[in-house]
């Protein structure tokens, strides 16, 4: 072990002791003690004034450090999201795009800063199409021209400027160390590489990253170095945003993108902007619901699932039971149809907002669901009732002692994205473009059929499904979650409000129940393990086909704020997610 990975170390076990030690003397608020739900299998890890619930130890580690340092949820959840990059290159990045959501105690507001990314100038509508008008969905997903014009380091950048509290070099120095000194392979990481070997190694630079020298894997526990990511981290580090986006870093995408027929530019990456949007909000009885706006799906679709089961008996249904998972699917249906028609980047198409998240169009759709039976996704189509008008990313929430919370999604889209990693700066490309309708009418990788609306344009945004989420109650925040999944984010995220807001469910057990997905398309009602036979046998009677997976879906990582305690759940359904608080 190196001496600077000692200290890094150090650092962090020290940190916690110590501060966990105050942190312990310290009063709750109102001198409550922590609400242990005793009904419950599931409990949430307990802590008083800061929180990180990644997907990954050491990189929800650093993010800790940084609050109990003093930083604040940005700062925690900028120094989490640059670590990523280098502990968990499945879906941690450099090379991708994500959306972050922020609440600000001081101003009683919340905010979203999308770095989604963006098709490069040279991408027109049927870039994927091959000379027979088919998709070649190889070049979509796994080739130069896969890749979108990245937005995380502008994003992370322009999240610490407004809204952090420390400078860049302090919130990107634990990845650098992690990057330079290496780390020490843990099973999941292990897990994940093999996983993904065998297209890995087909790209040399990708096959140099993640094996040793003579091609064999990383064992669990040895350590691994990635001294090419450090030098482009050191890059942003000296140079902010122009560290990354315009010389030398920029200058090797771009050599990369020639040498592979890729479409990116050094123009591309030196016009590439986060854009700081309003989120999309909601209310669910008494719960305020703020969400992400496009170019991502997810808010919308989740606060109009949630208007329209509003107005049902959810409780009386009775959790995961036919009748509730009917009311479920049958929200599911009508919202995926909808946004396979009015969903894209709303700079470029207009998207009707207000109607999709309104009460009155929620009425409606809601009379269209039958008592007890399914209506064929043939007979639903996109805008029921409108009136006339009008595979791998991951998530982390921060919450800090002040009440600034931070719920992050980002992505390379598929986990390690490309597979295609640029040559001297330990990156991989994103396949994002993937997300285009690059024929729309046909299904997506994620099986989403997509219209118009996302077709493809340079400098456009792909329709995303991410889905960082805020819930407040009595106008303070109460939940933060999201997930990945491709599509199932968006049911994934609503099933875990759901869990807690009406079924009263501490966040543990919430992120823990089992899930079910709709998308209209195909129509069919995925389930996890976990659905009582009963319920599956009757929502079959009523006419639903039913599909119990072999994958789990999505993995939420949550925290809630309540009585003055903070509560964290990182879903246990894919290994290595990690709750740090103190
Ligand atoms: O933006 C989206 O919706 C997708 N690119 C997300 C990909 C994803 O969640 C894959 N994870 N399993």
């Amino acid at each position: 072990m190196t001496r600077l990975r000692h200290l890094a170390l150090t650092l962090i076990t020290c940190g916690f002791t110590l501060l966990g030690a105050a942190a312990l003397a310290q009063p709750a608020a109102d001198d409550q003690p922590p609400i242990i739900d005793y009904r419950n299998r599931f409990l949430p890890v307990v802590a008083q004034r800061g929180m990180v619930v990644g997907p990954e130890v050491l990189a929800t580690e650093v993010g800790k450090t940084i609050l109990q340092r003093g930083g604040n949820a940005v700062d925690a959840a900028v120094a989490t999201g640059f670590a990523l990059a280098v502990t968990y290159p499945r879906a941690g990045n450099l090379g991708g795009g994500g959306f972050m959501l922020i609440h600000l105690a001081d101003e009683q507001r919340q905010t979203l800063i999308d770095y989604r990314e963006t098709a490069p100038a040279a991408a027109g509508g049927d870039l994927y199409l091959d000379e027979t008008g088919e998709v070649d969905r190889m070049r979509m997903y796994f080739s130069h021209q896969s890749a979108g014009v990245p937005g995380t380091v502008a994003g992370m950048i322009y999240a610490l400027e407004q809204y952090g509290s420390m400078s860049l070099k302090d919130v990107l120095a634990p990845a650098i160390a992690l990057a330079e000194d290496g780390l020490e392979v843990s099973f999941a990481l292990n897990f994940e590489i093999a996983s993904r070997a065998e297209r890995l190694v087909q790209n040399p630079e990708a096959k140099r990253l993640f094996f040793k020298p003579d091609g064999s894997s990383y064992a669990i526990g040895e350590l691994w170095q990635q001294p090419d990511l450090a030098w482009t981290l050191r890059q942003i580090a000296a140079r902010g945003k122009a560290g990354f986006y315009q010389g030398e870093v920029a200058r090797r995408i771009e050599a990369e993108m020639k040498a592979g027929g890729g479409l990116m530019t050094r123009a591309d990456l030196a016009a590439y902007k986060a854009v700081e949007r309003q989120p999309v909000r909601g209310t669910f009885h008494d719960y305020e619901v703020v969400s992400t706006p496009p170019p991502s799906s997810g808010g919308v679709h989740i606060i109009q699932m949630l208007n329209i089961l509003e107005g049902l008996p959810l409780k009386e249904a009775g959790h995961n039971s036919a009748v509730y998972l009917h009311y479920l699917a049958a929200s599911m249906k009508l919202a995926y149809a909808d946004r396979s028609r009015y969903l894209g980047d709303s700079d470029f198409v207009t998207v009707p907002l207000a109607e999709l998240t309104g009460k009155a169009y929620a009425r409606r759709q809601r009379q269209t669901i039958r008592a007890d039976h399914a209506t064929p996704s043939a007979e639903i189509a996109p805008g029921v009732n409108m009136a006339p008008e009008s595979r791998d990313t991951t998530h982390y929430t921060v919450a800090d002692a002040a009440g600034n919370m931070v719920s992050n999604t980002y992505t390379l889209n598929f986990s390690f994205g490309s597979h295609i990693a640029v040559p001297g700066t330990g990156m991989l490309l994103n396949n994002e473009m993937a997300d285009f309708a690059a024929a729309p009418g046909t299904a997506n990788a994620y099986g989403l059929v997509e219209g118009e609306a996302n077709r493809i344009e340079g400098g456009k945004r792909p329709l995303s499904s991410m889905s960082p989420t805020l819930v407040l109650r009595d106008g303070k925040p109460w939940l933060a979650t999201g997930s990945p999944g491709g599509s199932v984010i968006i049911t994934t995220v609503m099933q875990t409000l759901l869990n807690a807001m009406v079924f009263d469910m501490n966040i543990a057990a919430a992120a823990a129940g089992a899930r079910v997905h709709h998308q209209w398309l195909p129509d069919v009602l995925r389930m996890e393990q976990g659905i009582s036979p009963d319920s599956i046998r009757l929502l079959e009677t009523m006419g639903y086909q039913v599909e119990i997976g072999n994958r789990t879906l999505g993995r939420t990582q949550s925290i809630m704020r309540e009585n003055g305690y903070l509560y964290g759940a990182t879903d246990t359904r894919r290994p290595g997610g990690h709750v740090a608080g103190y």
